[in-house]
């Protein structure tokens, strides 16, 4: 006999349909699982085995074939259990079945024939509702989780006997009720206030642009100017997630493992990964891939600090994330694809010793100038938008009131980011970070006193082809900062002021 069941497999972070399908006939016993199933579907078998007989069904002593289809699909990892074991009670008898076209199933065996908890929940619950499957049916603990997907059922199952009962068209067990959004799902949960900073006017009103733009920025300065200060205030001026972005956050978060099963995610995601991370770390990847830094980071903010002591790998592979808001993974014949909409913000020292430029004598040598240079010029910088040298504070500095405190700016960020989404609303960017070409010459109308401004940065060499659209984008916030709907000479001035910078240590290597 042949019975099918619906389930999920997660590529990257998206769910993708997977159908297990097991037939049952007479020969000698044997249980094969064929249709590109990684290791941990394979061990499945022995899980299922033992869940069966310990949930006191009979495990058919007979030839038994398990498919899943469509076999094209990488399949990965222990969510395929709970679809297996049930089709094979179907296949035996031992269920009805009666409600298998309704349901889909997810979840991981226990050997007694608990449902385990596993990765990437929320995610098959989009699936389901994609694919019009009326129902899910998961692990009791990560129901609450599955039901934050509108428009799909959810039942919330302890065991294989209670996957099999509302299989058999019995009772459905409901979810927990939604827990309210814990602001603790993200360390920090007390954000730091730019209140603490004295002096810094110029880094402040940059990390105020950035953050109304989400663009990248740079802060570069001596050890101990407050670069790692002023990035760790930047979560704390961000909008919250909207309800699609914190599925996307919350999805993410889940995929990968970290997430707490205890809602949506409501602010939004700071990484600062140590310098000493691999490329995959950082972009994603892996055996099975997993997400990277970089999607973790996704709808927030990664802060890359000593830019300088990362990897020239790590740094490169970024490129790419940067520039298409998501990565492709290619694994044989499959490409994953994971989202990585962040905003970068990076802090280095202007040189090894961490004092050209300042009232310090610098102490590098031509090698290691040359050799902190390669690592920060090319392809990183030219994605950057925002370019802020962050001097020492003075002592007079020290002294004196705060400049600004969070909340207010925050205040004209959200304004900034209201013009900015009621001006893209019918497009697919939400911030001008993401203007492409076209939504750049359509919202950006250069005059052409700023033309000629601009043509003379590009001649001047201070700006690439690529340079030139960032300093359009940039001057595009500083005019919605101002509330203003032209972007004036002023504002793209002020723009390229704020991205361009002095070789560090140049005036000791020339
Ligand atoms: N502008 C400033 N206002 C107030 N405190 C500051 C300032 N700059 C630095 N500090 C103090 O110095 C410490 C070190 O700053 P940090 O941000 O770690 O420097 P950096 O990352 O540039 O090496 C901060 O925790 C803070 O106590
Ligand atoms: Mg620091």
């Amino acid at each position: 006999m042949l019975a099918r069941v619906v389930t999920f497999a997660i590529d990257g972070v998206d769910p993708r349909p997977v159908w297990v399908e097991v037939d049952i006939r007479p020969g000698l016993p044997a249980f094969r699982i064929v249709g590109l199933a990684d290791a941990a579907v394979r061990e499945a078998r022995e899980r299922v085995r033992a869940a069966i007989l310990n949930s006191r069904f009979e495990f058919p002593a007979r030839r038994i074939t398990a498919n899943l289809a469509p076999a094209h699909l990488r399949k990965v990892g222990p969510g395929f259990d709970a679809a297996l074991a049930v089709g094979l009670l179907a296949a035996s008898g031992q269920c009805t079945g009666d409600a298998l076209d309704r349901w889909a199933v997810f979840g991981e065996l226990s050997l007694s024939g608990m449902l385990r908890p596993c990765r990437g929940v929320l995610a098959v619950a989009e699936g389901a509702r994609r694919a019009g499957v009326r129902g899910l049916i998961v692990p009791s603990e990560r129901a609450a989780e599955a039901a934050l997907v509108e428009g799909v059922e959810v039942a919330a199952v302890a065991d294989l006997r209670g996957v099999a009962a509302v299989l058999d068209g019995g009772d459905v067990p409901p979810p927990p009720p939604a827990p309210a959004p814990s602001a603790a799902r993200v360390p920090g949960a007390e954000e730091p206030d730019l209140a603490d900073v004295r002096g810094h006017e110029l880094p402040l009103r940059a990390l105020e642009i950035a953050a109304a733009g989400a663009h990248n920025l740079l802060l570069e300065g001596p050890p101990g100017s407050g670069k790692t200060m002023l990035a760790r205030r930047l979560p704390g001026l961000l909008p919250p997630l909207t309800r699609a972005e914190a599925i996307e956050v919350t999805r993410i978060e889940s995929v990968a493992g970290i997430g707490r099963g205890d809602g949506l995610a409501v602010r939004r995601p700071f990484r600062a990964p140590h310098h000493t991370i691999s490329p995959a770390g950082l972009v994603g990847g892996g055996r099975p891939p997993a997400p990277g830094e970089a999607t973790l980071a996704h709808h927030g903010v990664l802060f890359l600090d000593e830019l300088s002591e990362f990897s020239r790998p790590a740094l490169e592979a970024l490129r790419q994330p940067i520039e298409d808001g998501e990565i492709a993974i290619v694994r044989g014949q499959q490409a994953l694809r994971f989202p990585t909409r962040f905003a970068l913000v990076a802090a280095t020292n202007p040189c090894p010793c961490g004092f050209a430029g300042s009232e310090r004598p610098c102490r590098c040598g031509e090698h290691e100038l040359a050799r902190h240079r390669r690592r920060l010029s090319g392809p990183l910088l030219d994605r950057i938008d925002l370019l802020v040298t962050v001097a020492r504070p003075s002592a007079a500095a020290l002294g004196r009131a705060p400049v600004t405190d969070s909340a207010t700016v925050r205040q004209r960020v959200l304004a900034a980011r209201e013009r900015q989404q009621a001006r893209l609303a019918a497009t697919s960017a939400h911030t001008n970070a993401q203007l492409d070409a076209r939504l750049l010459r359509a919202h950006v109308r250069p005059s052409g006193a700023t033309r000629r401004a601009l043509a003379q940065a590009y001649d001047r060499g201070d700006l690439s082809a690529r340079g030139h659209d960032r300093v359009l984008r940039v001057a595009r916030t500083i005019a919605d900062l101002a509330d203003r709907d032209a972007v004036q000479l002023d504002d793209v001035l002020h723009a390229l002021a704020l991205r361009t910078r002095e070789a560090p240590g140049a005036e000791l290597a020339a």
